[in-house]
């Protein structure tokens, strides 16, 4: 080990006392950082093997959302221009927002009896999924248009995602679908696990960098998971962003929901349910203190099977 070695060599050095009296001063120094460098909690370090990360996240930016909307689906088309999806009976919609001023600048309004959930793009087409259904929309990405109805093999659903190839879907489960866009069939399933615990309530997704990120409902966590095997990779803890809505006097908000990704610029969005503001945020690797806080990921990242 480096400390051992380092001094092994100062006690086998011959040079005059005041000189091994310096280099001892300096091995206790190098001792005390190697104990320190050991003690940094894993998370901190990059996700890798069996340690998984923890995030919080700093906002570089803030951005209106329509305080109205009751986001299920959210994603970044480019040109900063975001679609989302709004659910409700009476207030789900398919819309195209400007990321800057907030402005909803197309709306397809939804029937009555239809309740909003997922959205995703594939090339030209925005696809939809409706909650306690196991049916869907196409939409034309240029005039909101339907394309056509389609039945997918979910329980239900929540959350849409796509990598350009695959639709994942979520049925608020723990299990993350991966369906072929043309046909709708399930070409693989993964129950999504954190420490052999199944996450339950997986809500909206995004496709970020070859993972998927999952919003968990009812809390105030992302989940990072692997396409490969369902694995939480890491997590990102964000109770700041609600908690900030409430402390400044936004009491009507709901739950963290919605996540989009600017793969050019590598930016990513999040938002909530009847939020005033969409964030941009970083991911700063958590302390140990802050992971911990509020009884860590299992107290807050973990709700009973909805
Ligand atoms: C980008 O958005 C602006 C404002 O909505 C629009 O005028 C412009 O044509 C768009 N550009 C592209 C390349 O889509
Ligand atoms: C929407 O655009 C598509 C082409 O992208 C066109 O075929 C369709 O007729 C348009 N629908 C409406 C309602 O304008």
């Amino acid at each position: 080990m480096a400390s051992g070695s380092i001094r092994k060599k100062i006690s086998n050095s011959n040079g005059s006392s005041s000189l091994s009296k310096h280099m001892r001063k300096i091995s206790i120094v190098l001792l005390f950082l190697v104990i320190y460098v050991a003690s940094i909690p894993s998370n901190v370090s990059s996700v890798s093997g069996s340690s998984v990360g923890i995030y919080s996240i700093k906002v570089v930016n803030e951005y209106p959302h329509d305080p109205r909307a009751f986001t299920q689906g959210l994603l970044y088309s480019g040109n900063d221009t975001l679609f989302e999806s709004t659910g409700l009976n009476g207030q789900s919609s398919v819309r195209k927002v400007s990321l800057h001023t907030g402005k909803v600048e197309a709306i397809h309004k939804l029937p009555h009896v239809i309740f909003g959930e997922g959205l995703t793009l594939i090339h030209d087409r925005l696809y939809q999924v409706i909650w306690k259904e196991k049916t869907g929309f196409i939409y034309d990405r240029y005039n909101l248009s339907k394309v056509k109805k389609f039945t997918h093999q979910m329980k239900d659903g929540w959350g849409l995602a796509t990598d350009g190839k695959v639709l994942y879907g979520s049925d608020g489960t723990s299990t993350l679908y991966q369906m072929d866009p043309q046909t709708l069939k399930v070409i693989k399933k993964n129950i999504v696990k954190y420490k052999d615990h199944e996450v339950f309530n997986l809500n909206e997704l995004e496709y970020i960098n070859g993972e998927i990120w999952a919003n968990v409902w009812q809390t105030d966590c992302i989940a990072r998971i692997s396409t490969k095997d369902g694995t939480v990779l890491s997590w990102i803890l964000l109770p700041k962003l609600r908690e900030g809505l409430i402390a400044s006097g936004h009491s009507g908000i709901d739950v963290l929901n919605g996540i989009a990704w600017d793969k050019d610029n590598n930016r990513i969005f999040v938002t909530g349910k009847r939020w005033p503001k969409i964030y941009e945020i970083k991911l700063l690797p958590s302390t140990k203190e802050a992971a911990s806080r509020g009884g860590g990921v299992e107290k807050l990242c973990f709700r009973q099977r909805f």
